[in-house]
């Protein structure tokens, strides 16, 4: 048996949803530039379901669904009252959450079709309310009821600030959301196929990814890049810093990528909205400092900056409290891993590789007085 650490290079399955052949990403055979460019967020999510993009008439009636389906059982928010909150992650309730909202839901367990694009809607749905409500509850605020007659971007800042978002703030958001849904093999969504194969369910799946996305060596980074760049504080520190960092070994958060050796094609449109918002926040230094580091690090270590590390700034600029970047990056993924348990159970086998024994042979049992 031969072992590839970390399964670099290993080809796990065959999907339709995304592909990132010699470096170009594309969902469903579009191209990613297009998409941030031009499709909204809904058109997204419904190419990744659908496997096609919606007319005009299938976008509307999904974005009704999405509204109707927004609101989430009371008992999630009571039951928020009651975690430890000032020192839970909101990454951690929003994995307890999405647990608990299978507990109310009478099809959680029901593999039919129908049942399953259901769930899927009041997942993608909910998730948004989810999030949004743990955030305001720390506050020791109200959650707020969502607003159907917004778009799914603009209905999260409404939810989470309370009051209607300005455009611009919509657009970035809808942008950044367009540029995080799907991601071919990733480690949160191969994570969510491997349970969903035992033909587990899905709120289970999602479940399992959301714990794959919370840590820092995937979606958490995005959370740590800015608490670097919080901790650097001027543009003038970055350097003695950055440099400080690698000759310690230390891992610069939002850069490298196991598959992108040559850029991650995502990173350049967070830079451009990062470039925008911090000038229209009269707080450019974000934006500054993130080059800075990225010109070190790339001269350094050859290393590029992935989605993580410019959408810190992005989401800072949009006024979003930090440890909130994580859940906001599955606000987006669970599109995608959706799209890929879908795609699971149409064509499922088990997933259950081999592991090389390395540990030792032939061990003579020691009786319990002998130890
Ligand atoms: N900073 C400094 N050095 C790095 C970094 C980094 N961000 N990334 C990789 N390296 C170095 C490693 O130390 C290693 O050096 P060595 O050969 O001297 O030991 C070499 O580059 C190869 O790195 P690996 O960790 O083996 O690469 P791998 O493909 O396993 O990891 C990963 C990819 C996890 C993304 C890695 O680059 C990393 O930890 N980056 C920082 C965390 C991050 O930004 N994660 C988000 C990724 S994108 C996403 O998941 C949404």
């Amino acid at each position: 048996m031969s072992t590839t650490k970390g399964l670099e290079g290993v080809v796990a399955t065959t999907s339709g949803v995304s592909s990132i052949i010699d470096g170009v990403l594309t969902y469903h055979g579009y191209n990613i530039d297009d998409l941030a460019e031009h499709a909204s967020f809904e058109e997204v999510v419904y190419l990744l379901w659908n496997h096609r993009l919606p007319n005009r008439e299938e976008l509307s009636t999904f974005k009704k669904e999405l509204g109707e389906y927004a609101e989430v059982p009371k008992e999630i928010f009571e039951q928020m009252k009651s975690y430890p909150i000032s020192k839970v992650h909101p990454m951690a309730a929003l994995r307890t959450a999405i647990s608990q909202l299978a507990l109310f839901d009478a099809e959680a367990d029901d593999m039919g079709e129908s049942s399953n694009r259901k769930k899927a809607l009041k997942l993608q749905a909910q998730i948004s309310t989810i999030v949004t409500g743990f955030a305001r509850i720390r506050q020791g605020k109200e959650p707020l009821a969502p607003r159907g007659d917004l778009g799914y971007a603009a209905n999260f800042l409404y939810m989470l600030n309370g009051e209607e978002p300005d455009e611009i703030s919509v657009e970035a958001l809808d942008k950044a959301l367009v540029l995080h849904a799907d991601h071919e093999l990733n480690a949160s969504t191969f994570t969510a196929r491997v349970c969903v194969a035992t033909l587990s369910d899905m709120y289970s799946g999602i479940v399992s990814a959301i714990g794959a996305l919370k840590g820092p060596l995937h979606g958490g980074a995005n959370e740590r890049v800015m608490k670097m760049l919080s901790e650097i504080g001027e543009v003038d520190k970055a350097e003695s810093y950055i440099k400080d960092a690698l000759s310690r070994k230390v891992k610069i958060m939002g850069f490298g990528h196991r598959v992108y050796k040559n850029g991650d094609p995502r990173a350049k449109h967070l830079k451009e909205m990062s470039r925008q918002l911090t000038g229209i926040t009269g707080e450019p230094k974000w934006y500054d400092m993130s080059v800075k580091i990225d010109d070190i690090v790339t001269n350094e270590k050859g290393l590029l900056p992935n989605v993580d590390f410019y959408s810190a700034s992005v989401y800072h600029s949009l006024g979003i409290e930090h440890d909130l970047f994580t859940p906001i990056f599955a606000v987006s993924r669970v599109s995608g891993w959706i799209a890929h348990i879908l795609e699971q159970y149409e064509n499922n086998r088990l997933i259950r590789p081999r592991a090389e024994y390395t540990g030792p042979e032939r061990q003579k049992w020691v009786p319990l007085d002998n130890r």
